[in-house]
């Protein structure tokens, strides 16, 4: 913000105040108010172009005598907000603090270009259910990417483990060593779970996917506005009904897609623990590709796991996002309060992280290899106990008298195989009974449907930029 603030050279002008759209502000309060949406609202600049698109689209039909918009004049409008959307892709839109924010920005810059017709897009709408709008808009569009990137990594864990599928491992309870297992059932246990995470990603997707805008500022406008026109054009799936909620939705949204994002980052913060323990010298049953790894400024031998260790702490404070807009709402009342505009940067930050955090994780989990000799090698006759145990129970042995023979002679555990003791368990989902075909179906289910849905939205949007 200081950067931005220092670049604007309107702030060395003597006078202490700037005039705005909304008035004659001081330039202290105008730097406080607008905080760091001058930059955080540049992630919007294309949102904030599809929503002008669709809400003049819709003035243009408005059954009102003369049109707000003629169609000749929503011709241009689009033109100028395709060009907006573009210098906004290239990084070239500017957002100065008398504008505020994107909404603001966009509009000065339709009346720089068109004059009057410019004067005309804020019609029937307010920056609430606007900055509503392109929030869920852009929510949308990284979630898509979020969802694709989880099911990539679910893939990534799934195809690794196949590959080392029956590789001994010893499975563990409080770490401590417990039960034989092996690499294809620790690498699939993250393939179900981010398939569950998934299942959350789609319904926050969901509650998401539904249009605020025409709630103007949370209480209507007395025009003939038709919210479903504007939902349809940008393809949501319907309005939010009550223009009320569509103003509170704000920042509960935020939370649950947090919420989501958190559970995506639990599940990868278990992952970055799991290969930091298992890479460690002293384990080694697992080598991170080289290249992931980091080195020391003054210790020549270092290869460290950074990558995992900030998957790690990103995991932590995309909770911590959650957490800002949780407590930003704690005490909210009804109806807009600039207090809101505090949950835009948590969002931001958490989807990024987010999907970053997917992206290296799944090629980091791809190039690793695995030491199966070190794997084999950490197995203890302990670790045998319980399976010797139940099948003593097989040969008539009450369970509790096999526990305490066992537990006697654990030494006589020595010479048994953990190949062998891995592929003795069959049953549903255990070492010798993963269904990866079962995996594969649902990942291609997911799949198709992410596509789909992706192609579908995409379309419209470009359609939507298009329409004369
Ligand atoms: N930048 C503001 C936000 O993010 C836009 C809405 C401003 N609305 C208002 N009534 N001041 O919340």
């Amino acid at each position: 913000l200081v950067l931005v603030s220092f670049s604007d050279p309107l702030l060395f002008m003597s006078t202490r105040t700037k005039k705005t759209t909304v008035g004659t502000i001081d330039d202290d309060v105008l730097a406080f108010t607008a905080g760091k949406d001058i930059v955080l609202d540049l992630q919007l600049v294309e949102a904030d172009c599809l929503g002008s698109a669709a809400h003049a689209i819709m003035l243009s039909r408005m059954k009102v005598k003369p049109p707000v918009l003629t169609k000749d004049e929503t011709k241009r409008i689009i033109a100028v907000l395709g060009s907006i959307r573009e210098m906004g892709r290239i990084g070239t839109f500017k957002i100065t603090p008398a504008d505020q924010d994107v909404h603001l920005a966009i509009e000065n810059h339709l009346t720089l270009a068109l004059g009057d017709i410019g004067k005309k897009i804020h019609t029937g709408r307010s920056r609430n259910d606007q900055v509503a709008l392109d929030l869920r808009l852009f929510a949308r569009a990284r979630l898509q990417e979020i969802m694709e990137a989880t099911l990539d990594l679910a893939v990534t864990m799934m195809r690794w483990g196949k590959k080392h599928a029956m590789v001994p491992m010893v499975g563990r309870t409080h770490m401590q060593p417990a039960m034989p297992s092996t690499v294809g059932l620790w690498a699939t246990s993250f393939t179900e779970a981010l398939f569950d995470d998934l299942e959350l990603l789609s319904t926050a997707y969901r509650l998401n996917n539904r249009s605020p805008l025409g709630a103007a500022a949370g209480y209507g406008v007395p025009l003939p506005i038709d919210r479903e026109l504007t939902s349809r054009l940008l393809v949501f799936e319907e309005p939010v009904h009550n223009v009320m909620y569509a103003i509170n939705a704000r920042g509960k949204l935020e939370t649950v897609i947090l919420e989501a994002l958190g559970q995506v980052m639990l599940t990868l913060s278990r992952l970055a623990q799991d290969f930091m323990i298992y890479t460690m010298p002293e384990f080694g049953y697992f080598t991170l590709p080289p290249a992931f790894c980091t080195g020391s400024s003054i210790m020549p031998n270092k290869q460290n796991p950074d990558v995992m260790e900030l998957i790690r702490s990103r995991a932590a404070v995309v909770h911590a996002y959650g957490q800002c807009c949780r407590s930003i709402l704690l005490a909210a009342p009804s109806g807009y309060n600039r207090d809101l505009q505090d949950t835009k940067e948590p969002l931001l930050e958490g989807l990024a992280s987010t999907l970053a955090s997917l992206r290296i994780a799944a090629r980091c989990v791809a190039d690793t290899t695995v030491n199966s000799d070190r794997l084999r090698a950490s197995f203890t006759p302990g670790v045998f106990a319980t399976d010797r145990a139940v099948e003593l129970v097989g040969q008539g042995v009450p369970f509790r008298d096999a526990y305490h023979q066992v537990k006697s002679e654990l030494g006589a555990l020595a010479a048994v195989d953990p190949d062998e003791a891995v592929r003795r368990k069959t049953h549903t989902g255990t070492t010798g009974g993963l269904n990866f075909d079962l995996y594969s179906e649902y990942a291609s289910d997911w799949k198709t449907g992410l596509a789909s849905e992706r192609r579908r939205v995409d379309r419209a949007m470009n359609t939507l930029m298009k329409t004369p």
